[in-house]
């Protein structure tokens, strides 16, 4: 009862005024007692109120969260760090945020066979919930490109989708293409959305499925390269947004190499991690890499041999994002402009903390 009360004031509270003033009026009301009597915002910590949760598809859920005074700005695409505790111990996984009205933000998670928190987040997130989150990160974002093609898998909708929604939203001028993959009929995640993308506003929205139970309208086969050429006859004019599973990834860059696209217009997003060495004997020794975007370059000394770049760039203080350092959240991403390295890599975009530099020069830009 109390504790509905308090959500119920906090949730007027933060949308009704903005959150800067929520957190100068907390700030300067912090006290023991205020701290004890209402957590979520007399708090220094980010957290986020569960408001609901809606069914999207089979074994996929979305949760409308209500973040409070610390949160901030972010970008479509982007997504943010949850800590669900289980039995006492801390998780951390990520999940692409989605604008929702009111200050809101949603996620969509998929339940992962036998995934741990995944699973757990279907069991255990009821409305009124609070949650522990992280701020928004991520460079899977739009750029200002005139021409995009969204390619995305399974769970791998959720910043394509995301991204989309915010441009039509934002009435932002810009040419939308969109071809999602789902195993089943009942795997598929936003199709509904996609539908009306076309219908109202006359995008080129293709759904496949690669394991169809029954003949389904609407519904067309999975990318190959004949079928990227008839749906997207000016595929290589777009800027091209990918994610979804690993293999999904791997065949569609081949994809796309195969038929001469540019992977510099590449943008990829990975949702699973993995391990990466150094690929010994490739390359040559690195002597400077030069981060574009910030005007800097760094030249090596013998302590750099065998680092990642993430750690060359620590040791002489080049002022990047870091998120996971596990080549999964994307927040150090740069795209390779010349040069080889090693490591962990999709398509033309080098993930800092699990990549090695493998040529006397490297050139890296945002
Ligand atoms: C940048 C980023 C954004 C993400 N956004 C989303 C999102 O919007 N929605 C969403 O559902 N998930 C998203 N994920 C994946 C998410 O963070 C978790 O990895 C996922 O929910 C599985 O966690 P788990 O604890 O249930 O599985 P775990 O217990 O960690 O793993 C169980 C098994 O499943 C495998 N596995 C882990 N993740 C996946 C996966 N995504 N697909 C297939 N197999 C997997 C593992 O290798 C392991 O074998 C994102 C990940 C990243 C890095
Ligand atoms: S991928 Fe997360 S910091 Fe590199």
């Amino acid at each position: 009862m109390i504790d509905s009360l308090l959500n119920g004031a906090n949730r007027w509270a933060l949308q009704t005024f903005s959150r800067d003033w929520v957190d100068y009026l907390v700030s300067n009301t912090m006290t023991e007692f205020n701290r004890r009597i209402n957590p979520f915002v007399w708090s220094y910590q980010l957290q986020a109120l569960l408001l609901a949760v809606h069914d999207e598809a089979d074994g996929v859920k979305t949760f409308v969260l209500l973040p409070n005074q610390h949160w901030r700005d972010w970008q479509a695409g982007q997504h943010a760090e949850f800590v669900v505790e289980i039995n006492g111990a801390q998780h951390r996984r990520y999940y692409s945020l989605a604008q929702r009205e009111n200050g809101c933000v949603s996620i969509t998670v998929k339940r992962v066979a036998d995934g741990l928190v995944s699973n757990w987040i279907h069991q255990h997130w009821l409305p009124g919930k609070v949650i522990r989150l992280g701020l928004p990160q991520g460079s899977f974002v739009y750029r200002q490109q005139p021409k995009l093609l969204f390619i995305c898998a399974g769970s791998g909708i959720t910043p394509c989708h995301s991204i989309a929604q915010a441009l039509l939203q934002q009435g932002v001028v810009v040419d939308i293409a969109f071809d999602a993959q789902f195993r089943h009929e009942t795997d598929m995640i936003f199709a509904s959305s996609l539908r009306d993308w076309a219908r109202e506003e006359g995008l080129n929205t293709n759904i496949a499925l690669s394991q169809p139970r029954q003949s389904c309208a609407n519904v067309v086969k999975p990318l190959d390269a004949d079928e990227l050429r008839r749906r997207y006859p000016d595929f290589a004019g777009r800027d091209i947004y990918l994610c979804g599973p690993q293999g999904f990834m791997d065949k569609t860059i081949a994809l796309l190499q195969q038929a001469g696209f540019d992977l510099a217009r590449l943008h990829c997003e990975r949702f699973a991690g993995g391990t990466w060495e150094a690929d010994a004997g490739v390359g040559e020794a690195c002597e400077e890499i030069v981060f574009q975007h910030l005007n800097q370059r760094v030249q090596l000394d013998t302590e750099d041999a065998g680092k990642t770049l993430m750690q060359i760039a620590e040791r002489h203080h080049v002022p990047l994002e870091i998120g996971c350092r596990q080549g999964m959240c994307g927040t150090c991403k740069l795209m390779l402009r010349q040069g080889k390295v090693s490591g962990n890599t999709l398509g033309n975009a080098v993930y800092l903390c699990s990549a090695y530099p493998a040529s006397r020069r490297v050139v890296l830009d945002a």
